[in-house]
């Protein structure tokens, strides 16, 4: 089947971001300026994910990492955190054949155990029924926080060291990152964080010590595959020094 939104020519092909990251922001804002309940914001910012992730997944980008839900997210109202967790499962109950179909295999990032007992299981089955596909890696981040992660990794390789089968001195940059939720996922290339708001709010601290960062002011729910293909064009017009000349 034909690309429904092909690359524009101004974007080259061969030099994509191989891991688009993006914090979805601005629903609440959102819904706010359309006068609704901030649930209903949040749902519309559910309702242009399908049309992303399929486009990421036709143009050849390696990975999507999306952050759905932090471990400071459960702060806001019971209700609602309640109508996000809804989301959750409505969101895979809708999409899952369509993500397998396409062979997009499933990780989720952070802590299902401080889950609901029913986003728990749906969340661990998405990533069972999807392990062995071999196309986009799609992350999830839900109940994440970048510093949590890092924590639980220096948690595993000090439970190693302590039992005798891991020598402190091998510690190096490549055993923590296999300890992440990302291990085996290359470094994000490229972080998008909608509604104009600069900051990384806990998201992938590790993974994004190389990103290029792009703030476009647009709200999630009005962010589209157009300004995907903004964001992608911006990233391969900027200069990545890596701290050389
Ligand atoms: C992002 O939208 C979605 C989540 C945090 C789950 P917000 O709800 O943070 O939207 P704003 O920042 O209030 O506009
Ligand atoms: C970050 O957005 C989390 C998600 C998008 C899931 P927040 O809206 O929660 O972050 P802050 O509070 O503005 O830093
Ligand atoms: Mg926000």
């Amino acid at each position: 089947m034909a690309i429904k939104y092909p690359l524009p020519p101004e974007i080259d092909p061969e030099r994509l971001p191989r891991h688009i990251a993006i914090i979805m922001d601005g629903n609440g804002r959102w819904a706010k300026a359309h006068k609704l309940q901030v649930a209903l914001g949040h749902r519309a910012g559910t309702e242009n994910l399908r049309e992303i992730i399929r486009n990421a997944s036709d143009i050849g980008v390696g990975a999507l990492t999306l952050y759905a839900f932090s471990t400071e997210n459960w702060r806001r109202s019971k209700t609602e955190v309640d109508a996000l967790m809804q989301l959750i499962l409505d969101f895979f109950a809708s999409e899952i054949d369509e993500l397998i179909e396409n062979r997009v295999r499933i990780t989720i990032l952070g802590d299902k155990d401080g889950l609901p007992a029913p986003q728990r299981e749906a969340l661990a089955q998405a990533e069972e029924r999807t392990r062995h596909l071999e196309g986009l890696r799609l992350n999830i981040a839900v109940n994440y926080g970048g510093r949590a992660e890092l924590v639980r990794a220096a948690q595993q390789l000090a439970r190693e060291a302590a039992d005798g089968v891991l020598d402190p001195a091998a510690i190096d940059e490549a055993m923590l990152e296999s300890r992440l939720y990302t291990a085996g996922v290359p470094d994000v290339d490229l972080l998008i964080r909608t509604s104009g708001e600069m900051r990384l709010s806990n998201f992938l601290l590790w993974q994004c010590s190389y990103a290029e960062f792009l703030f476009p002011e647009t709200l999630w729910p009005d962010f589209h595959v157009p300004d995907l293909h903004r964001c992608i064009w911006q990233f391969q017009n900027r200069d990545r020094r890596y701290g050389g000349r």
